[in-house]
Parts: C-alpha cells; structure tokens; sequence
C-alpha cells in the first residue's frame, strides 16, 4: 500500500466485527510503533496490547465506569445529538467490540520523566501513529482514545496493567471494521508555508 494511501485512508473506527487479530499482527503493529522518531532516543514508551477476552473484559469494567463518568460532558458536548451521545457511550463501554486494545504508557515514574514529560508524550504519540498505519495497511483498523484520562480511570488502567510504570497517554482499540466512517471535514486556516 503507498504511504499515501493509509495516511488518507485511515479512519477512527468505532464498531469491530468481532474478528480476532492474530498475534504475529498485534506483534508487527507495535514494532512499527517502535520504529518512531523519539526524544534522544529514550524509547519512552511501554505497550501492553490486551487480546486476552478475560484480560478484555476486566478493562471494559473499567471502562464502563469511565462511560457513566462521562456522560455529563458528552451529554452537554453534543447536546442537539443524543444519538452521538448513546453511540460514544455504547464505543467506550464496550471499546466497539474491539478484539484487541494497545494500552500506551510512559516506560517510568520518576523525575527525569516528568522533566522531559512533554517530549517523551511526543514520543508516544509519534508510535502510535505509526501502529496505526500500520495496522489500516493490514485492514485492521483502530481508535485512539483518551476518554479514560478525562475520567481519572487511567490510574486504575495502569495498576491492572502496567504497574511501576509511567502516566498513561492513550488506549488504541484495534479490530476488523464494522462500519465505514466518512472522513471528518478538515479545517482551513491550520497552516501556513513561509516560502
Ligand atoms: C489524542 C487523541 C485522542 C482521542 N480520543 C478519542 C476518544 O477518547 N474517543 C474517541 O472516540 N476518539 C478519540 N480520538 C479519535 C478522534 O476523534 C479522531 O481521530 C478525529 O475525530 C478525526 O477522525 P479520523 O481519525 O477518522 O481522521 C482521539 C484521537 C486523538 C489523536
């Protein structure tokens, strides 16, 4: 697949078929993550990608209190669409069936790690994307989500999941699509090129 292509291609997906991921993918998907650029190659990062349906069902507990959580703000987001607001829930809730979630951390706790915190967040974000691409060019799809964070869940996430290690940043779902999103419009006026 050309570069191209997944980069304009690739969409949030929020509804999975179910279809389980093999794990040589799941492998691949997070060493293209690894390939990222990073702040002075620290490597800041740690993965834990939950395949495991039990391992899945014990963070979906989780999220379905991050749901409740944020059903206020969801609620007075898109107040004209209740419609969003029941489909949002029903995604975190149930991560849209999801048979895989790559959950995304800092690799440590400590002062040098909140020091260079914004640069190593970078770090994550850049394999992230790379996962993400990844992944669309082997027609799996995906969805960053952050809605944990916002309902403080993510400290809960990280002690089931990864303890000892650093702030949660993110959580991808991962899954074989069942729904085909329209690409969000684009805005105009978020660039310029100083020639
Ligand atoms: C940092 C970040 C946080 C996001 N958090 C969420 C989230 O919590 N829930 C969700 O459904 N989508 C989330 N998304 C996905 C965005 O809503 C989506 O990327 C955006 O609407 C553009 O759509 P596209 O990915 O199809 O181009 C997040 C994306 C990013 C980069």
């Amino acid at each position: 697949m050309e570069l191209k292509e997944a980069i304009y291609g690739r969409r949030s997906v929020r509804k999975y078929n179910g279809q389980p991921i093999k794990g040589e993918d799941i492998k691949e998907i997070i060493e293209a993550g690894l390939m990222a650029p990073n702040a002075s190659n620290y490597q800041p990062w740690y993965f834990v990608a939950v395949a495991n349906p039990e391992k899945l069902r014990e963070l979906k507990e989780v999220m379905e209190r991050t749901s409740e959580i944020l059903t206020p703000s969801l609620t007075a987001r898109f107040e004209k669409y209740p419609q969003v607001v029941a489909e949002t829930k029903q995604f975190i809730r149930l991560l849209g069936n999801a048979p895989c979630c790559i959950l995304a951390f800092l690799l440590k706790d400590d002062e040098e790690y909140k020091r260079k915190e914004t640069e190593f967040v970078e770090s994550v974000a850049a394999a992230l994307e790379n996962m993400l691409l990844t992944a669309y060019e082997k027609g799996i799809s995906s969805c960053w989500m952050t809605g944990q964070m916002e309902a403080e869940m993510d400290g809960i996430i990280r002690e089931k999941f990864a303890p000892g290690r650093g702030k949660m940043i993110a959580m991808v779902t991962l899954g074989y699509s069942d729904q085909q999103p329209k690409a969000p419009r684009r805005r105009e006026g978020r660039y310029e090129i100083i020639l």
